[in-house]
């Protein structure tokens, strides 16, 4: 068996003791003679791996007993809409800090819904940082700040959440899991799967029990955190195996040592990722120190044209998916909790060897 570094933005690398593992129950999970793909989202074998899921979390996040938990289908796209459809109104609309793509179309979603406004934005440098938070416009009634907490295309990182007495709801979907976090800053917490927490189709959310209202009769039920709280987030058949794989995952980050742990081991890899690139005059990353993510690194050589040759030698050489996204171009790296540090170094070995062959 050869594994290769795989450095995609999402679906990410999953840990290999995750994947094994569930190589291992694929075909008879805890002696059901089923896979977990194949059982009711009703049983109460799924109750119990829902449960032990939902533990294992509270514990690496210390989520208090006043937040609820669920598990919901969509991905955080879906999250975009519900967010302003489970707390806003049209006269009490979501704040938003707009540093990148994804908060921009977070923004963009709940503008449609005319639930949103616009309380500071850097598009206009590039999303090369995070605007000043004493340039933010909060005045007037708002519902919650809403703020993308690693912005995964451009490589910017909110270091702390941001000071306000709104309630914070913040998309942690490529930096969940990543470092501690104090969940009770938080009115909501949501993520994607499909980087730190396991496989996609599924995302986290984390919301202040007291936040959970009813809605509109218009809005869906499906949309509705309180009935997805009130009934186990199993409204419908939820995406069960990538909730399964999401129980897996937490289990390793909890065998590994914790989210303290994994920020330690995040903070060394991008640290050397970083000092690499910063000595270098061949590689460059645009970012500003104080505003670079730990998860997601974008780079470029400095003569573009050797983009193309750089990312298909990596490819050849077993160090896959370091395109940039098409908006920024370049390379990025992502590396994820279960990136190891080999990672870091057979790409870092990699570029010193290009830089020899091509510089
Ligand atoms: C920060 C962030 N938010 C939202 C999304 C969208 O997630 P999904 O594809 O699960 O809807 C992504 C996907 O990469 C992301 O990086």
């Amino acid at each position: 068996m050869s594994r290769i570094f795989n450095f995609c933005a999402g679906p990410a690398m999953l840990p290999l003791p995750v994947l094994k593992k569930a190589r291992d129950e694929l075909l008879d999970y805890r002696g059901l003679g089923m896979s977990v793909m194949e059982i009711s989202h009703r049983s109460s074998a799924f109750d119990e791996l829902a449960d032990t899921t939902e533990a294992c979390l509270r514990r690496l996040l210390s989520i208090p007993d006043d937040y609820a938990v669920l598990f919901l289908a969509g991905g955080a796209t879906a999250q975009f809409a519900q967010v302003p459809l489970n707390l806003a109104g049209p006269d009490r609309p979501g704040a938003y800090i707009v540093d990148g793509s994804w908060s921009k179309k977070a923004f963009a979603i709940a503008k449609r819904l005319g639930l949103a406004h616009l309380a500071a934005s850097s598009e206009g440098s590039g999303f090369k940082s995070i605007p000043a938070q004493h340039e933010w416009d909060l005045e007037g009634d708002k519902a919650y700040l809403h703020y993308v907490s690693n912005e995964t295309i451009s490589g910017v990182q909110f270091r702390q959440p941001p000071e306000s007495s709104l309630p914070l709801v913040s998309d942690m979907s490529s930096d969940i899991l990543s470092r501690p976090v104090d969940v009770e800053k938080f009115g909501v917490i949501y993520a994607g799967a499909q980087k730190n927490v396991g496989q996609a189709g599924i995302a986290l959310v984390i919301v202040r029990k007291d936040l959970l209202q009813d809605l509109a009769p218009v809005v869906p039920d499906l949309q509705s955190w309180k009935i997805q709280y009130q009934q186990g987030s199993r409204l419908n058949t939820p995406p069960t195996y990538a909730w399964y794989i999401a129980g897996l995952v937490f289990e390793w980050v909890e065998a590994t040592g914790g989210v303290q742990r994994m920020a330690e081991l995040n903070q060394h890899k991008a640290e050397t990722l970083y000092q690499f690139l910063d000595q270098s005059s061949f590689y460059q990353n645009a970012i500003p120190p104080q505003f670079r993510s730990h998860m997601n690194i974008p780079f470029q050589i400095v003569d573009e044209s050797l983009h193309p040759r750089f990312i298909a030698e990596a490819e050849a050489a077993g160090l896959s998916s370091l395109k940039g996204h098409r908006s920024v171009g370049g390379m990025r790296a992502s590396i994820y909790n279960a990136m190891p540090i080999e990672g870091i170094e057979a790409l870092i070995s990699f570029m010193k060897e290009f830089e020899s062959e091509a510089g």
